[in-house]
């Protein structure tokens, strides 16, 4: 039951429809003053009276008879409203345990598939922090289009086409040996790549040397491919433990390479639409008009580049999956890129150019420095994870040395406190990560939502699942509760609507600081039946939603911790 909706089709304001008026209402800070309120200010200017004068009229004109709402009032301005909370109670606990874990599903986005291209790895790369906001964005945002009904496409846009692939089989064929790289994997690859790097820095040939493999690659030399392919599978074999861990899955893998055959069609389509100019031997789009420096489609030696096999990426998923909306979930460093090649296609005449978006973030660092891939400093996501890991096992052995199952619940923490703590602030702003503060059990943490999940667990275990309940005479710490779990809804919608998981991380923690409020406050086990059975189905509705919020974001839910 949608409240907000419900009051919002009662209040008569001007010519305001009712939509206006639902995106108006706000929830006050202190509930005692209401449970929903429409600042009148805003009105002032359109109905040309005073908000105060506004509020009055308008609270006497509100239907007497509407049962639901127990309360209006008319202060400084603002109308205010109380929701009868026994109403409210029983509608929203109702709901939660009747759907479970579909509570907040919808089918909003029945028949629309959006694209998502994320983590989108590079072959022979390490994979490193810096590629942890991606992937778990990514992998959020994906668990909850489909949660809202929608058809999400998850792409791996593989970092599979460069000259660096050449240094690497010049670096391999010189220093290389099978056995290590096999052993190595991605690290061995790595300190392969950090040593063509120096030794190309006293003898310059190294790097035609390197030019030459590459273009055997693109020959199809079949040496070269067949090292290039066994560097790939290498990379994806390491790179999948990561991705089984963090439970992220791509739909299709078609990387960078995958558009080698299917640019030619997009630069005679910009040619023939006159927007190819040559420039300094290049091939180009001039986007000075829009203030950008030019997209460039060919470099003079004649081969593509980033760009133009975004181009052809984009045209390729309209035409294979009709996208409503294709995201792109890559660093703000990016963001010229984007906007240079959304532009592109935008004077290509593609009318869908305006379903493109960049879903920029921002940049994560350790609290231990910066790191560089070419000088070899790097940061490796799977050690971030491991330490992680570790941490979680040896605080769980502390606070309960007695538990079963510690390898396996360290697991779940702390893979949970990676992706929470890559999740939690606004996804545009810089982080900084920090063992301590991603493990603090009393933070704003997943171990803490963990934690509650466990308590709430504890407390179903001893009373049992409520059988039935009734509402009535509600206390505040009891409707606090109520009211955030009534929320989960359209918390998702607004992370979705804005690209942001971290609605829902926080969601998460203020339903679970509200719940131990309650917890601690009020006696469950030992209240009188009907108060207990109101209690326990509280703590089972909150669990519900705790376990589905933190799902969305990729994290499971010990029973135990
Ligand atoms: N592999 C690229 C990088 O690491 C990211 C690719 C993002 N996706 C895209 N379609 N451009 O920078």
């Amino acid at each position: 039951m949608d409240f907000k909706k419900h009051i919002a089709a009662n209040i008569k304001a001007g010519d305001l429809s009712r939509d206006e008026i639902y995106a108006m209402l706000a929830l006050p800070p202190n509930t005692e003053m209401g449970d929903f309120a429409l600042p009148c200010f805003k009105l002032a200017k359109t109905m040309r009276k005073a908000p105060a004068l506004i509020a009055e009229e308008l609270k006497n004109a509100y239907p007497a008879d509407d049962k639901l709402v127990s309360e209006v009032s008319a202060v400084n301005g603002y109308l205010n409203f109380k929701i009868d909370r026994a109403f409210w109670a029983k509608e929203t606990l109702g709901e939660v345990l009747e759907k479970r874990d579909r509570y907040g599903a919808s089918d909003e986005g029945k028949g629309k598939t959006v694209c998502i291209d994320y983590s989108s790895v590079n072959i022979a790369k390490p994979f490193h922090i810096g590629h942890l906001s991606t992937t778990v964005l990514g992998s959020a945002l994906y668990k909850l289009h489909k949660f809202l009904g929608y058809t999400p496409v998850g792409i791996n846009h593989l970092g599979d086409y460069g000259t660096q692939f050449g240094k690497l089989i010049s670096a391999y064929k010189r220093w290389g040996k099978k056995e290590d790289i096999e052993e190595g994997g991605l690290r061995a690859l790595n300190a392969l790549y950090v040593r063509f790097h120096e030794e190309a820095e006293k003898d310059e040939s190294l790097n035609d040397e390197a030019r030459a493999y590459f273009k055997k690659i693109e020959d199809k030399d079949e040496e070269c491919v067949a090292l290039f392919e066994w560097f790939k599978q290498l990379t994806l074999k390491d790179v999948g433990k990561i991705y089984e861990l963090l439970d992220v899955h791509f739909d299709s893998w078609a990387g960078e390479s995958f558009y080698n055959d299917k640019m030619q069609p997009v630069i005679d389509e910009l040619t023939e639409k006159g927007l190819l100019v040559e420039s300094e031997g290049a091939k180009i789009v001039d986007l000075e008009a829009y203030g950008m420096p030019p997209c460039i489609i060919l470099r003079s030696d004649g081969a593509s580049l980033y760009a133009t096999r975004d181009i052809a990426a984009a045209i390729y998923r309209k035409n294979t999956y009709d996208f409503y909306k294709c995201l792109y979930v890559v660093a703000y460093q990016q963001n010229l890129h984007f906007k240079q090649f959304f532009k592109v296609l935008e004077l290509m005449g593609k009318e869908w150019a305006k379903d493109l978006v960049h879903v920029a973030y921002g940049m994560v660092s350790l609290e231990e420095g910066s790191m560089s891939t070419r000088k070899g400093r790097v940061v490796y996501l799977k050690d971030v994870i491991d330490k992680c890991v570790e941490k979680a096992l040896s605080i769980i052995a502390e606070k309960n040395p007695s538990l079963e199952n510690k390898e396996e619940i360290a697991k779940t923490v702390g893979v949970g406190a990676v992706i929470f703590g890559a999740l939690y602030n606004n996804k545009i702003k810089d982080i900084t990560f920090s063992y301590d503060k991603v493990l603090n059990f009393e933070g704003e943490t997943s171990c803490y939502v963990q934690y509650t999940c466990a308590r709430a667990n504890s407390v179903l275990a001893k009373g049992g699942r409520a059988q039935g309940f009734a509402a009535e005479n509600i206390l505040p710490q009891e409707f606090e509760v109520v009211k955030q779990l009534s929320e989960f809804p359209s918390v998702l919608k607004d992370a979705l609507d804005k690209y942001e998981p971290s609605y829902i991380a926080r969601y998460a923690v203020d339903l679970a600081q509200k719940y131990n409020k309650f917890y601690f406050d009020c006696k469950i086990l030992n209240a009188q039946e009907q108060e207990k059975n109101f209690r326990l189905a509280l703590t089972e509705a909150t669990l519900i939603t705790l376990k589905n919020a933190l799902s969305l974001l990729g994290i499971g839910v010990p029973e135990k911790m």
